[in-house]
């Protein structure tokens, strides 16, 4: 497969670095210790690996989970279809859940993923987003932590893919596709 090689840095590492932090500050002043994350692969792996070590100085105690959620459609838009291809082991009922995703765009990703923790009973739900484009919701959802807001453009590195290329990036970038 023929890959874009020019990507435009739009967020650096070092920027992420220091957002992540007060990201981890926010969730710890207002999120009790004892927290369940359920982190949307495969997206958000990274993210969720920077955030959960930087929660650890903010004195909190999460425990952790993956959900993969697969969406159909091209690989940069994701339809309003979705469904679970990964589940939780873990059980969510009672507990103050904190969802992790990579970008919230279109709102379905993460409205799916809230309906699920609802329905099985948890106490709390909160969301935390690397990356946000506004304007693009087609669903009413907000995130409650955001690392960023970015244009509407399509995004890759720290975990975010382009046919599953470019994860690897240490930072945030734009292909043109
Ligand atoms: P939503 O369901 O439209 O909110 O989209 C969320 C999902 O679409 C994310 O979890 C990503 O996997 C994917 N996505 C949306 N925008 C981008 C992008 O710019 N780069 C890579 N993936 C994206
Ligand atoms: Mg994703």
């Amino acid at each position: 497969m023929k890959l874009p090689s020019d990507i435009e840095i739009l967020v650096t590492a070092q920027q992420i670095t220091q957002r992540v932090e007060s990201l981890a500050h926010e969730i710890a002043g207002s999120m009790t210790r004892d927290i369940m994350i359920v982190s949307l692969l495969r997206g958000s792996f990274i993210f969720t690996a920077d955030l959960i070590r930087a929660l650890h100085f903010c004195g909190m105690q999460p425990q952790l989970d993956f959900m993969t959620l697969a969406s159909y459609g091209n690989n940069t838009t994701s339809s309003g279809k979705i469904e679970i291809t990964r589940d939780i082991i873990e059980n969510v009922r009672g507990r103050d859940v904190l969802i992790v995703d990579d970008i919230l765009e279109s709102g379905n990703t993460l409205t799916f993923a809230r309906n699920i923790i609802q329905e099985r009973g948890a106490a709390s739900i909160k969301i935390a987003v690397m990356l946000e484009k506004p304007g693009k919701r087609k669903v009413a959802i907000d995130a409650d932590f955001i690392g960023f807001k970015i244009p509407d453009k399509f995004v890759v590195g720290y975990g975010l893919d382009y046919a599953n290329y470019y994860r690897e990036l240490p930072f945030i970038g734009v292909i043109a596709i």
